[in-house]
């Protein structure tokens, strides 16, 4: 799994950007490429938001901008713009969209992708500890027989074709450059879920 699938420049959507403490910090990497960040809340983001608009010397970054919206509700200007989007440990609503593959949730999310874009999400529940927080949204385990008899085909049909996904233990959570990859690392009860997706089709 990488965290920054191969595309070559581009618009990338960070979507639960939270902090936008991965948007910021690849934002800085990668100059060429434009980061867009969205959360339904921004008061995470009042730090990073203040710094993107320094100059570039004390840590502006101009090819950044952050939009508070919802996944139920992103705004048409962003229509056809993302080379990728990714989500990394959604939680509340977006979680619930992502890992039962709501209708309107992904058709908001393949409307953003320009065709042959990359969605990759990033899930780490903990079954015990987020009991509360499962039961609350009904999620169903992200099993391998969950994956391709319902989320799979429902991914498709929302115009994502999965080509990677899977599960990794504690000890081989890669780099993720995000302020809860970094808050949930080293929890030895949490595997990380992900799925690799492109846009196909017509929107
Ligand atoms: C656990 S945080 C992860 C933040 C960041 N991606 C990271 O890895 O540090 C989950 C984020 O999802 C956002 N979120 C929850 N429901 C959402 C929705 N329906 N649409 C957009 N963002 C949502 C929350 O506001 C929160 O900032």
């Amino acid at each position: 799994m990488t965290s920054s699938p191969p595309t070559g420049g581009g618009v990338i959507i960070d979507l639960g950007t939270g902090d936008g403490s991965f948007v910021y910090q690849s934002a800085l990497r990668h100059p060429d490429r434009f980061y867009i960040g969205i959360d339904a809340q921004s008061s995470a983001l009042e730090k990073i938001s203040e710094k993107i608009h320094r100059k570039p010397a004390k840590g502006g970054a101009p090819n950044v901008l952050f939009i508070q919206a919802a996944v139920e509700d992103l705004p048409p200007e962003l229509d056809g713009v993302a080379d990728e989007v990714h989500a990394h440990f959604p939680w509340g609503s977006l979680l619930r969209a992502l890992a039962l593959g709501d209708e309107v949730a992904l058709r908001n999310l393949r409307r953003v992708c320009a065709p042959g874009a990359w969605l990759e999400v990033v899930i780490a529940l903990d079954p015990e500890r987020d009991r509360a927080e499962i039961e609350r949204l009904g999620l169903s385990p992200l099993s391998l027989e969950f994956l391709e008899t319902t989320l799979i085909p429902r991914y498709r049909a929302a115009g994502f074709d999965i080509v990677e996904y899977g599960s990794l233990p504690p000890s081989e959570w890669p780099q993720l450059q995000t302020s809860w990859a970094r808050r949930l690392r080293g929890a030895t009860s949490r595997p990380l879920n992900f799925l690799i997706a492109r846009a196909v089709g017509d929107v």
